[in-house]
């Protein structure tokens, strides 16, 4: 059990070795041999491969690392994601670390209500059909639960009915039936699409109508998670070139421009989910549920747009908030048999679902947080810079222990050049 007073502020943790990273994680969230082994590279075999999807060839690897600083709800976090793109790390991490300068993040979430749809066509009477529908929606629920004895022993189950005509479809008049049901801390797929399954004979028997499709909506607008913070507008300033008040200022600009534009929100959303697909994959989460989800859910007004709110509030303070439907889990799915997703459910210790999707809540708007700011003051590219001159320093033939050495010195004289970098390790060389 990891000690929650324990903070995830973790200084120079970039500048260890791979090695000695997994030591600090590992002392830090208790893991056992067997998970440092699981991260040492022992995960997923291809026997399990196999199991898993037809067709099986073997595995697909990505990076895995840690994002640092995180205090949510007054509690430290040490953040596992996987992702092949560089700087969403080491900008999430700089985002939490000012946000922890505000007193960090605070996150809450909904019940985790998942809603299942039926379709119904060639109804013989619309208005009868929703009239008996409404009459019986305690028989349709209970019958749902029959289904899933062990999900309703949880405290789960079917939450209620809501009735959708569509009067005017190209194949003509459409019925559809929603189940709302409470998956726990499943992510819930099988269990609501069992349940939709289960009640749909009561349904056409109800309607006289005939069912096509029984499946889960991926628009999951009960099953939310919200994170908001305030960062201090002193802690915004940049040395040499903008106020704090500035900083927050642009910002908000930056955000509203997402708000009204549907080709910036796009490009700002999918920054939020660096972040947020990052840890549902490391999770073992249904990472393309979640995507549908976040962007029905941007679009739920009618226009595209943000999934946040920056401003600057009456203090002159930054104010952020983020909501987004989150439907993951921490029990099932591939978070059950990656090996990987176990070990990253380890490190990340958290009880439920629901604080999986109010931590991935926080990841996605810190994540928003460093995008937009960099954009806004300095550029997105001096980040990339700085990582594309540790590529440069090892093609020049750096060594780990001399990697952010050359690169700092690269990025300082703005000559990111493989030349350039030889002639400073041979500097480094005869010292
Ligand atoms: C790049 O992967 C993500 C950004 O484009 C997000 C954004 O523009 O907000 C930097």
């Amino acid at each position: 059990v990891i000690d929650i007073d324990k903070s995830s502020r973790l200084p120079g943790f970039y500048k260890l070795s791979l090695d000695e990273r997994i030591e600090m994680v590992a002392a830090w969230a208790n893991l056992t041999a067997e998970d440092k082994a699981i991260l040492h590279g022992r995960t997923l075999s291809s026997t399990q491969a196999d199991k898993m999807i037809e067709n099986a060839l073997g595995t697909f690897a990505l990076p895995l690392g840690i994002a640092a600083n995180f205090l949510i709800n007054g509690r430290d976090y040490l953040i596992p994601m996987a992702i092949e793109e560089p700087s969403v790390l080491a900008a999430v991490s700089h985002a939490a670390k000012l946000i922890r300068e505000g007193g960090g993040f605070t996150a809450e979430s909904s019940d985790p209500v998942m809603i299942g749809q039926i379709q119904l066509l060639d109804i013989p009477d619309m208005n009868a059909a929703m009239t008996a529908v409404a009459a019986n929606e305690q028989e349709l629920m209970d019958a749902a639960n029959e289904c899933s004895q062990n999900i309703v022993k949880r405290g789960g189950g079917a939450r209620d009915i809501e009735i959708r005509p569509f009067p005017d479809t190209p194949v003509g008049p459409m019925l559809i039936i929603h189940l709302l049901y409470d998956c726990q801390d499943a992510m819930g797929a099988n269990a609501i699409n069992t349940a939709v399954e289960s009640i749909t004979p009561l349904v056409t028997e109800l309607t006289g109508g005939r069912a096509n499709l029984r499946i889960l909506s991926n628009l999951t607008d009960r099953r939310t998670a919200t994170a908001r913070c305030t960062i201090p507008a002193a802690a915004l300033a940049l040395r040499t070139t903008y106020t704090g008040q500035e900083v927050a200022q642009l910002i908000a600009e930056a955000n509203a421009f997402a708000v009204v534009d549907p080709y910036r929100a796009a490009t700002h959303n999918k920054g939020i989910m660096n972040g947020i697909d990052a840890v549902c994959i490391a999770t073992g989460n249904d990472w393309r549920a979640v995507e549908a989800g976040a962007h029905a859910y941007a679009a739920r007004y009618g226009r595209y747009q943000s999934l946040t709110d920056w401003h600057v509030d009456e203090n002159g303070d930054l104010y952020g908030e983020i909501t987004l439907p989150l439907s993951v889990g921490v029990v099932g799915g591939a978070t059950k048999v990656h090996p990987t997703a176990q070990v990253a459910l380890k490190i990340l210790n958290v009880g439920t679902a629901a604080e999986l999707a109010q931590v991935i809540a926080c990841v996605g708007l810190a994540q928003n947080l460093a995008a937009i700011k960099a954009m806004a003051t300095v550029g997105i590219q001096q980040g990339h810079m700085r990582m594309h001159a540790r590529q440069v320093a090892l093609a020049a033939g750096a060594s780990d222990g001399q990697v952010q050495t050359i690169a700092d010195q690269l990025v300082k004289e703005q000559n990111i050049r493989v030349e350039r970098a030889k002639e400073l390790l041979s500097v480094i060389g005869n010292r």
